[in-house]
């Protein structure tokens, strides 16, 4: 059948893949690998980053002689480490041997982030655990952002394996808070590293129906051929959760929701969906397009951007629900950090100009879904008219949609008119070539978006992951609106807890001409 079909293709690349990494120990007998962990008694080390070594460990993704090494100031232990991670981690019964032989190959080491001889014992520790001082360094920022300069200088200077091992560094956002701040970074990471060694993680980059957009694209030619402005009316790019900060209150409050989801994973998105076709999938041929794109947009100007916050819905039967964010205890009583955005870009090129790019986000909305809709243009002519007025006055014909969810529930779908089955005369209906793909590939493993990105760390491979003139792109469209932002010049819309959107950000993207369907 064609679901064991697929099975069996998603089976051969994973061999392919493990073949890869036992290639990459293997050409190097002696090479052992050192993976530390930054921030290891954390919120993201417990949920993603232990949970996700475990998966590639038992999955057997990792190079054979390997330790990992947890680097915190908690006067903790890695056993507290694992209870905490416990719950995310799904060890079933029969992995508990290989489980354990994970957790033998993790220790923890407590030290500070700005005192160089703990960095030289977490170097002489590494040493000890490796038996190599050249084993390949792998290092994981887990942290926030105010200690990135003093842990970035200090392993530089104390915890470089002797060569040939190498150093790679991942870097979690926020890069910055705006282009300033992550130009400061930026300048600051290349006084000590190369830009090879810097891996900056962005995890939407990770998601399979991210990673599929460039493949959708360049690999159908039906579909590059009205990939362009001659056929498409709007694109919109929309990212709704139905959880408010549930106590990220603190962090979110000094980022809002435009710096902490548009100006990084919609942004990215966004970058893929529009960029030119790429000489190859090298990661460089790949992010010079994206880079070319991101310079073809202007500054987001004022009147096209809706900013709102939510407040308790008094009325709902959901607890959670009846705070709005300024009951998060985390977050300051007057706050005008927004939690909603719609942000509608232009981009100046050949292929694009006059279509709008809106990029929509939000918290504490009535479901969490990540899509990218492609709407194309009206069918010409009125063929049609009389026959849809026949049955609705205001009828039109609806306009095709190509749709990508991103999450969840994976799928590609096209919203097409056909002519209602079975009907005399021609009544049309919306109908949907449907690629789901939980129906299509059904027992296909989807790995989470950290395996891949800590595999391709591993790997060598930066295809995805975001290089600095990227960013620095990205923070130059959205600067202007932080800093009117951060002044409160721009209405504040209150939404309630649970609501499908804002209706000023809905007709904002109408009279940019996005029909709702
Ligand atoms: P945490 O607040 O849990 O911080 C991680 C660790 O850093 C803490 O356990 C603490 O360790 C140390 N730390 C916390 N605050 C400070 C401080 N002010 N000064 C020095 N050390 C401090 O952060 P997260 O784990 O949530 O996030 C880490 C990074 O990952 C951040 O950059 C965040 O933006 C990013 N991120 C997080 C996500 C998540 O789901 N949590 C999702 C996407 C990105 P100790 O006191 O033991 O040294
Ligand atoms: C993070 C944001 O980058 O992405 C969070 O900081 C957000 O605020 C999260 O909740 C969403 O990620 P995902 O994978 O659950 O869509």
């Amino acid at each position: 059948s064609t679901s064991q079909t697929t099975r069996e293709t998603a089976d051969c690349i994973f061999e392919r893949l493990r073949f890869q990494i036992t290639r990459l120990g293997s050409a190097t007998p002696l090479t052992s690998h050192i993976f530390f962990i930054f921030g290891a008694s954390g919120d993201l080390a417990k949920k993603k980053i232990y949970p996700t070594l475990w998966w590639l460990y038992r999955d057997g993704f990792l190079p054979e002689r390997i330790r990992f090494i947890g680097y915190a100031r908690s006067q903790i232990t890695i056993a507290t480490i694992f209870e905490h991670a416990a719950k995310y981690m799904k060890v079933e019964n029969h992995e508990r041997e290989t489980f354990q032989k994970f957790v033998e190959l993790n220790s923890y080491c407590v030290g500070h982030y700005d005192v160089e001889k703990d960095f030289q014992h977490l170097n002489d520790e590494a040493n000890r655990l490796s038996k190599q001082e050249s084993a390949h360094r792998l290092f994981y920022l887990a942290l926030p952002p105010n200690v990135y300069e003093s842990v970035t200088e200090l392993i530089s200077k104390h915890c470089r394996p002797k060569p040939p091992g190498w150093i790679r560094l991942i870097v979690e956002k926020p890069f910055g808070k705006d282009l300033q701040s992550s130009n400061k970074l930026s300048e600051h990471l290349s006084k000590c590293y190369v830009e090879e060694e810097i891996y900056r993680i962005d995890h939407y980059l990770g998601k399979e129906m991210v990673q599929n957009i460039i493949v959708l694209r360049f690999a159908n030619h039906i579909l590059s051929r009205v990939w362009n402005r001659d056929s498409i009316a709007a694109v919109i790019i929309i990212f709704k959760e139905d959880i408010g900060t549930q106590g990220r209150g603190g962090y979110f409050d000094q980022f809002g929701i435009i710096r902490d989801v548009i100006q990084n994973h919609l942004m990215q998105i966004l970058s893929i969906v529009a960029m030119e076709k790429p000489r190859s999938t090298k990661g460089e041929d790949i992010r010079d397009e994206k880079v070319k794109l991101l310079r073809c947009i202007s500054p987001v100007k004022p009147e096209d951007v809706v900013i709102g916050q939510y407040i308790g819905d008094k009325d709902s039967g959901d607890v959670e629900h009846q705070q709005g964010y300024l009951d998060d205890k985390t977050v300051p009583d007057n706050s005008t950090t927004p939690t909603y955005a719609q942000l509608i870009l232009n981009i100046n090129n050949e292929r694009w100009a006059g279509v709008p790019f809106i990029l929509r986000a939000g918290k504490a909305l009535n479901e969490k879904k990540a899509e990218i809709r492609i709407q194309f243009r009206d069918a010409p002519g009125a063929m049609f008219d009389e026959d849809i007025r026949e049955n609705d006055p205001n009828g039109r014909l609806a306009r095709d949609e190509l749709v990508m969810r991103v999450q969840p529930n994976e799928a590609i779908y096209l919203k097409l008119n056909t002519k209602r089955p079975g009907e005399m005369g021609f009544i049309i209906e919306e109908t949907e070539l449907d690629l789901t793909y939980g129906d299509r590939y059904q027992g296909v493993k989807l790995p989470d978006a950290y395996e891949r990105l800590i595999l391709d760390v591993f790997m060598g491979s930066k295809i995805n992951f975001v290089r600095s003139d990227e960013l620095q792109e990205a923070w130059r469209i959205v600067d202007p609106i932080l800093e009117l932002v951060d002044q409160k010049k721009l209405p504040l819309i209150p939404y309630k807890f649970g609501v499908f959107g804002i209706p000023e950000a809905f007709e904002a993207a109408a009279k940019h001409g996005y029909i709702f369907r």
